[in-house]
């Protein structure tokens, strides 16, 4: 009776992921997850289930349902989950406290094998091997997020796991990087900063030869422009603190893939390290995702418009931006995304310069993070780089002079307006 009665529940959510499929992609942003849902008093909206504990009559009850503990599961957070893993077709996700949590889960899981219950007396064996010639590695591209890269290259190396940094806009530089002990490749695609545009497929093809994961961070693009798991990616991380939640007021992240890596990292990684999601924000990053496909197209078309602008202006040394034709790799972008998204590099010409244009601003916000409805203005190396010493800049080719534009919801002409009266005063 217990087991039928767990195959139903099994059964039931399987049907209804069968119905989210069959949406299309707008009308999954509002329903996927959510609609239908076991709501309480014909509630439209998911509640927040501010609750720890998951309480039932007898112990017989509770070894049938899915909740036991909210550090693992709770309901907000599993509405949040199912929208996301329907918008990127994928089996499965989990939404965690923040992007560098889902990404720090993600790779962990796969750089150490879930470990069984270890005997005190053995634990030395599996003390990092730092000097066996199998040390396990990873393949990064060289430009990403400072957090990101931080993990990657001061603590993975410490806990005896070695990153092999490359510039993986170059094909033939993957292919020599990589061998049997190649555990996964993981890239930003557009990347932060410097908004280089990485082909998902060729990389996915290349790191399947050797039996690794291709990972990629879409936190740029989001599922309304990309889908990295139809392209060949194994896993997808989103920072849901960006375009997805689009506000600026939730900070969270995701990991969505195959259900059965996605178990490990539930009851392993993330039973283990805490880095759960609040109820509130779930509920937050929920609203956030029924308007994502619009906000997108929005950002995307200003980002267009404010990149044209740059391009023609005098004072603008050089404009990235995947839209434009000048991108080196504009014809990967146009064959992986639907749209080029709201994020912008840029260069003036001097030090001074970028000083004074960034200190003119009116309408736009100097700050760092992005994927906001505000504008905000970043000048690179001077925010989110200021903890890169000069050798690290010249790695990622960050420029003194660049900046990151995150291009808001506000009517565009307002922006090029005050972008043009700041340049203009340099
Ligand atoms: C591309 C990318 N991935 C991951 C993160 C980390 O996300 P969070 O701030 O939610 O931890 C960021 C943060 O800026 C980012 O830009």
């Amino acid at each position: 009776m217990e087991e039928k009665e767990r195959k139903t529940q099994d059964q039931i959510n399987k049907e209804l992921r069968e119905e989210w499929d069959k949406l299309e992609f707008a009308t999954q942003e509002v329903r996927a997850g959510e609609d239908p849902y076991p709501s309480t008093n014909n509630s439209l909206r998911v509640p927040i289930y501010a609750t720890k504990s998951y309480v039932y009559p007898t112990m017989t009850d509770m070894l049938k349902h899915h909740y036991f503990y909210s550090r693992t599961e709770n309901p907000t957070l599993y509405a949040l989950d199912k929208k996301l893993a329907t918008l990127h077709e994928g089996e499965d996700a989990i939404s965690v406290a923040s992007g560098m949590g889902a990404i720090h889960l993600a790779c962990s899981s796969i750089l150490q094998k879930r470990l069984k219950r270890i005997k005190p007396h053995k634990i030395g064996k599996f003390l990092p091997q730092t000097n066996s010639e199998k040390i396990p590695n990873f393949v990064v591209h060289k430009n990403q997020y400072t957090g990101t890269y931080r993990l990657f290259l001061n603590l993975y190396p410490q806990m005896g796991f070695m990153p092999r940094i490359v510039d993986l806009r170059d094909i033939n530089a993957l292919k020599k990087a990589i061998d049997s002990d190649t555990r996964f490749i993981f890239f930003e695609t557009p990347a932060n900063p410097s908004i280089d545009v990485i082909d998902i497929e060729k990389c996915a093809d290349l790191i399947h030869e050797v039996n690794g994961k291709c990972i990629v961070d879409n936190t740029f693009a989001s599922p309304a422009l990309q889908k990295p798991l139809q392209l060949g990616a194994d896993i997808v991380i989103e920072s849901l603190t960006k375009y997805i939640n689009g506000h600026g007021d939730a900070m969270g992240g995701v990991i969505v893939g195959p259900k059965n890596d996605l178990l490990n990292i539930r009851y392993f990684w993330l039973e283990l390290e805490g880095q759960v999601m609040s109820p509130f924000s779930a509920w937050l990053i929920l609203r956030g995702c029924r308007t994502l496909s619009i906000r997108m197209d929005k950002h995307s078309s200003t980002a267009m418009q404010i990149a044209e602008f740059l391009e023609n202006h005098p004072k603008v040394a050089k404009v990235i931006y995947p839209g434009l034709n000048s991108h080196p790799a504009h014809e990967v972008a146009k064959k992986q995304m639907s749209n080029f998204g709201g994020m912008i590099g840029f260069e003036l010409n001097s030090m001074e310069e970028s000083y004074s244009f960034i200190d003119n601003l009116k309408t736009i916000k100097i700050g760092v993070s992005l994927g906001d409805t505000t504008s905000l203005m970043e000048y690179t190396s001077i925010m989110t780089g200021i903890d890169l010493a000069s050798w690290e800049k010249k790695l990622m080719e960050m420029s003194d002079t660049h900046f990151r534009f995150s291009v808001g919801l506000e009517d565009p002409q307002d922006l090029i307006i005050d972008l043009e009266q700041a340049l203009n005063k340099i």
